[in-house]
Order: structure tokens, then C-alpha cells, then sequence
């Protein structure tokens, strides 16, 4: 393939791209979104490897390389549950993290690589190959505590080293020093000191600053992980002089960063004390153990068919699903009775939290998978204000988003978090197994209010009855 084809193929695939990215930030057009995403890297991958930088030696290699990555990645398709998403997407972040160190070493060390750059231009490569390793080596440490963390290998508690905004800005200083004397280095030997120093103190950041973030906040630090991720890409791409993988980890890079922004803003955290590390933390030392939470009342229990005629003699219902109905698998249930009660004439409609389960756009995914209908969910803001006039608000194996402590004390550890006002309904339903705490490990006051009914039980067993109940 000749040059000017593979940079118009890049050009197709960055295009393809950015429809990508805009078509998946709509559940009607993600379907398209993701089929522009694969046939740009598609063509970014054939442009790549029959393109004017690889030898025909090569391509063995690349493939073989594909074939293993390729084959790993269908397994870990297939086999990964959907609610362990958020631990495997932290494992790839800390892969990206990884490759961009690897890049890094191996272009230093690369004498063709080298060859050609003199004076400024040799300083400005050598500047990418730096940052691109401290880049690379804070994704893949941070991301593989992320990964420990949400996969419970590691404690979810924030480990707070003392002094550690003065360890962090002594790292910070040990990297600029050490990038003097990368930069200043005559040979290859001399230079490989500074980056292998770097490199540790780099590693050691990641742990450090994933480590300080309690369990609660971990959801931002993975987007925040995907945005790292994105610049460690695109800093590869600098030392590779590879234009696409520039623009696509630029792409990657911004677009995590957004989401990492509207995810701080759900979980009312401020973004700067995120991108510092060691957030939320704060209130976290005064949060009980999961599922350690007592009593603070009485709650009043209700069969499925009880449920079932609230259902029924409702006009207005809003289910508002969380984590439990995505362990339950209950949504296919959910569709049912919403297709039941819609029949009915009842006003059914999804309040959708927007870090409701354990990943962003958990609910809508599952949802999308149990066909219900896209015009009948909505984002927490576009329903908020409506429930004082609903009839029944049904919460499906959800809790910390639904929590009324997060508004009314100040001092529970998801204070100010923006959450679903379902007490407001004029009777509220809580679908779960027990009286345990969600995944902040707080209690939840809203079980305990007069309008409040609690169904307990599997959700999908439980809605399995509430269904064959409407039905007779
Ligand atoms: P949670 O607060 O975690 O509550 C889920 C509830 O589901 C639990 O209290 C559990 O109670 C119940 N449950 C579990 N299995 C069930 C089953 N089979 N049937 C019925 N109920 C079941 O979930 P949420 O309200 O969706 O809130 C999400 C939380 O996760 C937030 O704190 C958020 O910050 C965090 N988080 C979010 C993300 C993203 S990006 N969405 C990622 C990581 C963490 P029982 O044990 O009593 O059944």
C-alpha cells in the first residue's frame, strides 16, 4: 500500500471515529456507533499493517500478535460478566498503560528510531519517549490497582499515607530532575538511568494515587483511567510518528475526560481533586462496613401480589432500576410487566441514575437488551421533578441512588450526590434480598419511611411472581 492511500485510509478511519463517538452518545444510534467504530479500525489496522512502515517480515508477527490478543479478547468477551465490565476495562486501560511504556523503552533503544533527529527535533523525540513513559507507567500501575480494587483482590478502603500531597509533589520534582538529565544524557547508557528512575517513581505515583480513593469514587477513577489511557495512546503515537493513533488516543483522551466530568458532577465530587488523586475520602473513615448497617426502624414488607395490585390500580409508575436487577438478569421480567401494565393504560416510564450499577450506562444497556422501549427512559434530571405525581415509584435492586441521606445529612459519605427522589412517590417499592447496604456500605433511610413498601427477595424471582400476579 502506498503512502498517500494508507494517510487517506487514516483520515477514513479518524472520520469513522468521530461518528463513532457521536453515534454512541445515543442509545437509537449506538448500534451505528459502534459499527462506524469497527469498520474504522478495521481500516485503520489494514492501513497499518500494509501500509509503508511495516516490512513484509513483519507481518507474520502482527498476526500472530492479533491471533493471541484477538483470541484473548473474544474469551474475555464471552466469558465476563456484565457487572465485572468495569474491572475488565480497567485491565485493558493498565494494557494501554503498558504498550505505551513498552513503546517507549523500545524507541529509545532503537537505533533507526534515533537516526535522523539532531538538535531540537532530537530533544522534542526524546521529550515524547519521557512523557510518554511517565504517562504509560501511571495508567498501568493505576490501573492495575483499579482493577484489584473493583474485583475485591484489593480492600475497597482509601489507604492514606501521611504527608502524601508532599510525597506526590516530591515524585512530581524527582521526574522533572531526572527529565533534565534524560535530556541532557550523551549516550544510551547514561539516558537509560533517568528513564528507569522515572519509570519506579512514575509506577509508584499510580499505585499511590489509585490506593488513596475509596471504593465509592472508584467509578471516576476508571473513566479518569480511560482518559490516561487515551493520552498514553496518542503519546505513542508522537514516539511512533503514527498520526492515527495521535488523533485516536486525543479522541480517547478528551472523551474520557468528559465523561470523568459528568460522572464527578453525578457523584457531586469536584474533577480537580480527582485529577490530583485521593479524593472522597474525606467522610469516608466515618462509612460502616457493607452490609454492616443497623436497623433505624420499622420497615413494612409486601408480598408480590400486593405489589402487583399497587401496580395495578396505579396511573403513573416509575421503575428505577440499579445493580441488583443487572445481578438478578431481571430486565426481560421488567419488559414484561412494563408491556402488561402499558396495555393497561398505566404511564410507565425508567428513571435512569447516571452511575446507577457498576458501569456508565449500565441500566441502558440491559434495558436496550430486554427491548424496552428508548422513548419511555429517562435520564434522573428529565424525571426528577415528576414524582410527587406518581403513583408508584418501583426501585429494582438499586439503593445508594436512591438514598434520601445523600440530601438530608450532611455528614453520610454520599453527601451531596444528586439521587432519584422516589419518596416522593405516593408509595415507594424496594426490590432487594435483605436489609444490607449498597455499594457506598450506607444506610438507607428511605426503607424506613411510612410510603415506603419493601419486596424482599431475588429481583427477578420476585418480579417473575408480581408478573404471573397481574396476569390472573
Ligand atoms: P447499590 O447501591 O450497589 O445497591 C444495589 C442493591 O441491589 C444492593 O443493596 C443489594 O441489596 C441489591 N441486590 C443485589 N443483588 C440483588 C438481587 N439478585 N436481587 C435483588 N436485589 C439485589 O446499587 P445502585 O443503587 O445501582 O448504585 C450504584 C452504586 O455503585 C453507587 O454507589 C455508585 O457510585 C457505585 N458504582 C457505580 C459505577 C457506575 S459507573 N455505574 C461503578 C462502580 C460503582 P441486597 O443485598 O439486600 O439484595
Amino acid at each position: 500500500m502506498s503512502a498517500s492511500l494508507a494517510t487517506v485510509s487514516y483520515i477514513g478511519a479518524t472520520i469513522l471515529f468521530i461518528l463513532s463517538l457521536g453515534g454512541l452518545s445515543n442509545q437509537e444510534t449506538s448500534l451505528r456507533g459502534n459499527l462506524y467504530g469497527m469498520v474504522g479500525m478495521t481500516l485503520a489496522v489494514l492501513a497499518t499493517v500494509f501500509g509503508p512502515s511495516v516490512t513484509a517480515a513483519g507481518i507474520p508477527w502482527i498476526v500472530g500478535a492479533m491471533l493471541v490478543g484477538g483470541g484473548i479478547g473474544l474469551y474475555a468477551a464471552r466469558t465476563v460478566q456484565m457487572t465485572q465490565m468495569p474491572e475488565l476495562v480497567a485491565l485493558m486501560h493498565s494494557m494501554v498503560g503498558l504498550a505505551a511504556m513498552l513503546v517507549g523503552f523500545a524507541t529509545y533503544v532503537d537505533p533507526n528510531a534515533a537516526a535522523g533527529f539532531v538538535g531540537a527535533a532530537k530533544t522534542i523525540h526524546e521529550l515524547e519517549i519521557y512523557i510518554g513513559i511517565f504517562i504509560g507507567a501511571v495508567t498501568f500501575a493505576g490501573s492495575i490497582v483499579a482493577f484489584g480494587k473493583l474485583s475485591g483482590r484489593i480492600g475497597g478502603n482509601p489507604v492514606l499515607l501521611p504527608g502524601r500531597h508532599f510525597l506526590n509533589l516530591a515524585g512530581l520534582l524527582v521526574v522533572v530532575y531526572f527529565g533534565r538529565e534524560f535530556l541532557h544524557a550523551e549516550t544510551l547508557a547514561a539516558g537509560m538511568t533517568p528513564l528507569i528512575v522515572m519509570t519506579v517513581v512514575a509506577l509508584l505515583f499510580g499505585v499511590h494515587m489509585v490506593m488513596a480513593i475509596g471504593g465509592a469514587d472508584m467509578p471516576v477513577v476508571v473513566s479518569m483511567l480511560n482518559s490516561y489511557s487515551g493520552w498514553a495512546a496518542a503519546a505513542t503515537g508522537f514516539m511512533l510518528s503514527n498520526d492515527l493513533l495521535i488523533v485516536t488516543g486525543a479522541l480517547v483522551g478528551s472523551s474520557g475526560a468528559i465523561l470523568s466530568y459528568i460522572m464527578c458532577n453525578a457523584m457531586n465530587r469536584s474533577f480537580i481533586s480527582v485529577i490530583a488523586g485521593g479524593f472522597g475520602t474525606v467522610n469516608a473513615a466515618a462509612k460502616p462496613a457493607a452490609g454492616a448497617v443497623q436497623p433505624a426502624g420499622e420497615v413494612v414488607a409486601v408480598t408480590a401480589s400486593e405489589t402487583a395490585e399497587l401496580l395495578r390500580d396505579a396511573k403513573n409508575v416509575i421503575i428505577v432500576p440499579g445493580y441488583g436487577m443487572a445481578v438478578a438478569q431481571a430486565q426481560h421480567t421488567v419488559f414484561e410487566i412494563t408491556r402488561l401494565l402499558r396495555e393497561k393504560g398505566v404511564n410507565v416510564r425508567f428513571g435512569i441514575h447516571p452511575v446507577a450499577g457498576r458501569m456508565p450506562g449500565h441500566m441502558n444497556v440491559l434495558l436496550a437488551e430486554a427491548k424496552v422501549p428508548y422513548d419511555i427512559v429517562f435520564e434522573m434530571e428529565e424525571l426528577n421533578d415528576d414524582f410527587p405525581d406518581t403513583d408508584v415509584a418501583m426501585v429494582i435492586g438499586a439503593n445508594d441512588i436512591v438514598n434520601p441521606s445523600a440530601q438530608d445529612d450532611p455528614g453520610s459519605p454520599i453527601a451531596g450526590m444528586p439521587v432519584l427522589e422516589v419518596w416522593k412517590a405516593k408509595t415507594s417499592i424496594v426490590m432487594k434480598r435483605s436489609m444490607a447496604s449498597g455499594y457506598a456500605g450506607v444506610d438507607n433511610p428511605l426503607f424506613y419511611k411510612d410510603n415506603n413498601r419493601m419486596l424482599f427477595g431475588d429481583a427477578k424471582k420476585m418480579l417473575d411472581e408480581v408478573l404471573v400476579a397481574l396476569k390472573t
